[in-house]
């Protein structure tokens, strides 16, 4: 309908990517920041939740919450009671204060959890996120602890690392078969940011592996994922680079941490201030963002995009 947030290449947009806060307590060494452009200004929850308000008249009823690490914001059980009624709110976290806080998240109306986590191995987990060896084991804590919260299913984000954690697959699909019907594993790979492009491995193998090993596999549209059951453990595999499909099927606007609309992860010429707008200007900015978005490897790669 008119009243939709579809763009010129006919994709809806049903979900927001919010950063709430650039700052994060850890530093991994392939960190894309969500695109972040160094501003330190964090958007009010108040801010947020006009934001969101507004977008839900158009038909969003998704909103994942991120970072830099949206945990160090100790306003987030806030910004989250404030939020209209939605379908899916969720939120992606390193998990190292998980444990403290999953049940008042889910108090406050957070549905489900993402936590990165790519190793099982406390070495090299401190050599990946620059943290302690010891935060590894609070992390595991913190995803039990969100299980027990009922912010369930959790996943646990994998991003494959070529030479650290490429033979950790098997050991992460016995974790999650552990508690099957509350993990997801999610393994991504690793896009080309900070140290990223050293890591990168051939996601072709790894998609004929997992091929052959399920016992079935499925399509997920968002984002044209698949999905795999491996022996009862459920495996999704997101695939964003250079993929055509991928960016064909985002139904998702990003907003950065001071309050830009952001069409894209990759663009960030392109974004539209709205942390100072009246709430009656938000539909305007919001529809302009919307005819800014592009699918970034089937349009745009190499051309130059032309912001305000
Ligand atoms: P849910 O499945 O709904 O929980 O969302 P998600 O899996 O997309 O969220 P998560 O924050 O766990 O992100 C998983 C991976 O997808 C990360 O590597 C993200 O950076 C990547 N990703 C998410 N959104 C985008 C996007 O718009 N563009 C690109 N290129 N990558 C994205
Ligand atoms: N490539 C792929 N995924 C990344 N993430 C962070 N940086 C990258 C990158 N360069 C993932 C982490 C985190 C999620 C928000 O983004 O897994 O959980």
């Amino acid at each position: 309908s008119s009243n939709s947030l579809t763009d010129r290449f006919g994709r809806t947009v049903t979900s927001l990517r919010i950063s709430i806060t650039n700052r994060c307590n850890l530093d991994c060494i392939y960190c894309h920041s969500e695109g972040d452009e160094g501003n330190r200004k964090e958007m009010s929850a108040k801010t947020i939740s006009t934001i969101v308000s507004t977008a839900t008249k158009f038909g969003v009823d998704k909103v994942k919450f991120s970072g830099g690490e949206p945990l160090v914001r100790k306003d987030f059980e806030d910004i989250l009671r404030e939020l209209p009624k939605l379908k899916d709110v969720s939120v992606t976290t390193n998990g190292v204060y998980l444990k403290e806080r999953a049940f008042g998240l889910k108090e406050a109306g957070l549905d489900r959890v993402n936590v990165s986590l790519d190793t099982l191995d406390p070495e090299k987990y401190a050599y990946i996120t620059h943290g302690s060896p010891e935060t590894l084991q609070q992390v595991l804590e913190g995803i039990d602890a969100a299980i027990s919260a009922g912010l369930t299913p959790v996943k646990l984000n994998m991003v494959l690392l070529k030479g650290i954690n490429e033979d950790e697959i098997d050991d992460m699909l016995e974790l999650v078969r552990s508690k099957k019907d509350d993990l997801i594993l999610q393994i991504i790979q690793v896009m080309d940011f900070r140290d990223g492009k050293q890591y990168d491995l051939d996601a072709d193998k790894i998609e004929k592996k997992l091929e052959e090993y399920a016992d079935n596999i499925t399509m997920r549209n968002m984002h044209h994922r698949k999905k795999y059951v491996i022996d009862g453990a459920e495996v999704e595999f997101v695939r964003p680079i250079e993929n055509t499909e991928f960016c064909a099927n985002c139904n998702r606007l990003r907003i950065t941490a001071d309050g830009k609309l952001k069409p894209c992860l990759l663009v960030n010429n392109n974004l539209i201030d709205v942390s100072e707008a009246e709430p009656d200007e938000l539909p305007e900015l919001l529809r302009r963002s919307i005819d800014r978005r592009v699918p970034f490897y089937r349009d745009m790669k190499g051309k130059t995009i032309i912001g305000d």
